[in-house]
């Protein structure tokens, strides 16, 4: 028994000892620090990425993607228009203007999207594969979205027919070198 209050003693000390600590930090934020921190542009670190690997990174609590892609994904990008709701990403408010073309992207090795689903926001799974099965033989890689089967292309492009409305999208970015990428900040490109 006497053990017990021990350990209720301790940590309720404890509890109070943490938010004493956090207090003077938030306290110490103004809100406009606060938001600028919140929305600070990300690096991604694309030195080490394989070919067809897609890269995940995080920026204003949303998954962003960089995807590697190889010379037979990029030929396989212009095949799949006739299936696609906007192949030419004419509805601007789906990528800066940078990227309005035909691989929707600055280098056309590497796309960045926000990995969130244009329909109700899950997240799609990855799938690069030519051909799966359950895909069929006329996929050539991109995104399925398992809520409701909304399914894009490896430029974000969303197909005919799914219940996503539009293309992925894809945030302001940057170049620093040949290996990074800051995403979220673009020097007013756009
Ligand atoms: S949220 Fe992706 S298909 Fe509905």
């Amino acid at each position: 028994m006497r053990r017990r209050m021990l350990v209720a003693a301790t940590s309720v000390v404890g509890a109070a000892g943490a938010g004493f600590v956090a207090v003077p930090f938030v306290a110490s934020m103004n809100p406009s620090a606060k938001a600028r921190a919140a929305g600070a542009p990300v690096e991604a670190d694309i030195s080490k990425l394989e070919p067809g690997a897609l890269l995940r990174v995080k920026w204003r609590g949303q998954p962003i993607w960089v995807v590697h892609r190889t010379p037979a994904m990029l030929e396989a990008l212009p095949t799949q228009n006739s299936k696609l709701v906007d192949p030419d990403s004419q509805l601007a408010t789906q990528q800066p203007s940078y990227c309005q073309n035909p691989t929707r992207s600055i280098k056309p090795t590497y796309f960045v999207a926000i990995g969130i689903c244009t329909h109700l926001g899950c997240s799609p799974t990855y799938r690069p594969e030519f051909g799966p099965a359950d895909l069929g033989s006329s996929w050539k890689g991109g995104w399925f979205c398992p809520c409701h089967g909304s399914k894009f292309d490896l430029a974000g492009r969303v197909f005919k027919g799914v219940p996503a409305p539009s293309n992925l999208v894809i945030p302001q970015h940057t170049y620093l070198n040949d290996t990074t990428i800051l995403v979220g900040e673009d020097g007013g490109q756009a």
